[in-house]
Parts: C-alpha cells; structure tokens; sequence
C-alpha cells in the first residue's frame, strides 16, 4: 500500500489552480507506476440526437496501485459515469482510459464493483451471493469457497453464511457485496456511493470498516461520495469533479495520519481539508 506516492499528487495534478483561473483542468504528467490513467476523458450521451448530452468533459488524472481515491461531486455531475467507463462497463467517446498501459474495453476481471444498492439475489445465502463471481467466471468453486468464507469475516459477517439478505441489516448487506466484489482478488476496488443508503452511524461504521478492509486487502479503491467529510476521511487525495459537463476540477492531497479514527474529524487539520473542498463548491455554486 502506498500511502505517500513518492511522486506526490501535487506534483503531478495541481491541488490549486493559479490565483484566480478555477478553470483549469488538472493535467497529469508521465508517470511509468500508473496504475489507472486518464487523458481527455470525454463521454457524450446520445451522440448526434436531439437529446445529445455532454456528460465528460476532458476529465484526465492518474492513480497509483495502492491509493485510495475519493471522487467528490455534486449529483449529476458525471461520477458515475466516470465510474462505469473505469470498470469498462460504458464506452466513451473521446480520450483514453488505460489500465497498466492497456486501454480499459470492456469489463475485466481485475476490477470489483460496488454500488449503492447492494443487489444481492433475495433467494440465495449470503454465502452463495458472494460465490456468484466465482460461478460466472468458471473458478474453482472449493477454493472460492474458502475465500468467501474468509472474506466474510474480514467483513464481520462470520456466523451469517447462512442467512439471506432479508435477514441482514442495509450496513451488513452492503459488507456481503463489498466480499462479492473482492472474491476473484481484483486490484482495484471501484465503489459508487456504496454508503449512501445507510444512515449517519452506520455509515461512520462502514467508513471505518472499509479503512481497515482497504489496509488488509490491499486494493487500490476508488471511491465516489457526495460526502466531503467521507471522502477526506478515507482518500489520500480527494479529486473534485464539477456540475455538467462533468470534469476534474481540483485535487486535494489528504495527508493525515492513518489510521484515521472518527476523533481525526474534529480535529483543525480535518477541517481544514474539509473546508477547502466545501469552499470551492461554494464559489462554484453547485453543490446539493
Ligand atoms: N445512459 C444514459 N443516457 C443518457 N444520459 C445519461 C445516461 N447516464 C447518465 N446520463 C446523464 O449524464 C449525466 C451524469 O450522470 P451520472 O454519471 O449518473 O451523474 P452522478 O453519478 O454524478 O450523479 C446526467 O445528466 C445524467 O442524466
Ligand atoms: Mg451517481
């Protein structure tokens, strides 16, 4: 895990733009440990149609193996989209989106999701809801088993094999899926607003669990919130994406100490971190 890239994020996309010029698009330099690149991302809906909309727009940035990345942005801004083109679940339409050197097309099996929802199969165990992975990719099913069971209890959900979802609170379900998405052992985790259905407790809980589950799996994640104080929390770097046509507007190097406990939040240096993001939606006058 790489906790301190030794390029620092703000050598390679600027956490400020110059005095004045809120405009300017991140840029990101070479760098041969990319793990995930970006460049002039663009992504139009409905090209060439009266309902033509453009959703990306030259969003560029880079991630490193081991980081954990928030996206923050208001609602509609394109982070989903954004999101559904990285795990290769959308085309996009200009720009490039590569994955160790490789362009990103299609799904792939180094990637797990993780959605709001977490669509688990009513019918089947929890156990089995997270074996569903192993049975679509044709993997050894003695050996996923272990691993689901084991991923279980990283989870907490030790003695819940059996259960059906039903019968498991939104924060336990939401834990299955995230051991769903982990059980092929994909490098990078990508989570779309996976907290944001929980209430205020639960989801502190959760943000404490996902910590601990990123420094024992190891995954790269990156995670997409509407929460600043959550994104601040968990990333090494906050990247910040702005209203329609979405596009990466600031990056905010997150440089507290880890683990961070929920006391970290009521700290200054929390606030601080929390406040620049919250500002610059101010000045940009979206947020909701
Ligand atoms: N399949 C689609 N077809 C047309 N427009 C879409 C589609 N998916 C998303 N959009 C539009 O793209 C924009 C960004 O959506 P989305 O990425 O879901 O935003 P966010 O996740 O930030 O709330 C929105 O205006 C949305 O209506
Ligand atoms: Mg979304």
């Amino acid at each position: 895990m790489i906790l301190t890239p030794s390029v620092p994020y703000s050598d390679r996309m600027p956490s400020r733009p110059p005095d004045g010029d809120d405009s300017r698009q991140p840029g990101p330099s070479p760098s041969p440990r990319d793990l995930i690149r970006i460049d002039h991302l663009r992504k139009v809906f409905g090209d060439g149609t009266p309902n033509e909309l453009l959703a990306l727009d030259d969003v560029s940035c880079s991630i490193q193996e081991g980081d954990f990345v928030s996206i923050v942005g208001p609602s509609g801004c394109g982070k989903s989209t954004l999101l559904r083109i990285l795990a290769g679940l959308l085309d996009y339409s200009d720009g490039s989106v590569t994955l160790d050197g490789a362009p990103v097309q299609g799904t792939r099996r180094d990637i797990g999701v993780v959605f709001q929802n977490p669509v688990l199969l009513p019918w089947r165990t929890i156990l089995d809801n997270v074996l569903l992975p192993a049975e679509v990719l044709g993997l050894d099913m003695n050996a996923a088993r272990v691993r689901a069971r084991a991923l279980l209890a990283m989870v907490r959900l030790e003695g819940f094999e059996n259960r059906l979802p039903s019968q498991l609170s939104g924060g336990m379900q939401q834990r299955a899926s995230i051991a769903r998405a982990l059980l092929h052992d994909p490098r990078i985790l990508l989570m779309d607003e996976p907290f944001g259905a929980l209430d205020a407790m639960t989801r502190e809980q959760m943000n404490l669990e996902l910590q601990r589950i990123w420094t024992e799996s190891r995954k790269t994640i990156v995670l997409i919130t509407h929460s600043i104080p959550e994104a601040v929390f968990l990333g090494d770097v906050v990247l910040v994406m702005t209203a329609r046509p979405g596009a990466l507007r600031r990056v905010v190097p997150i440089d507290l100490p880890r683990p961070r406990t929920m006391a970290l939040t009521a700290t200054p240096e929390f606030g601080e971190r929390a406040q620049e993001i919250r500002a610059f939606f101010n000045h940009a006058g979206s947020f909701d």
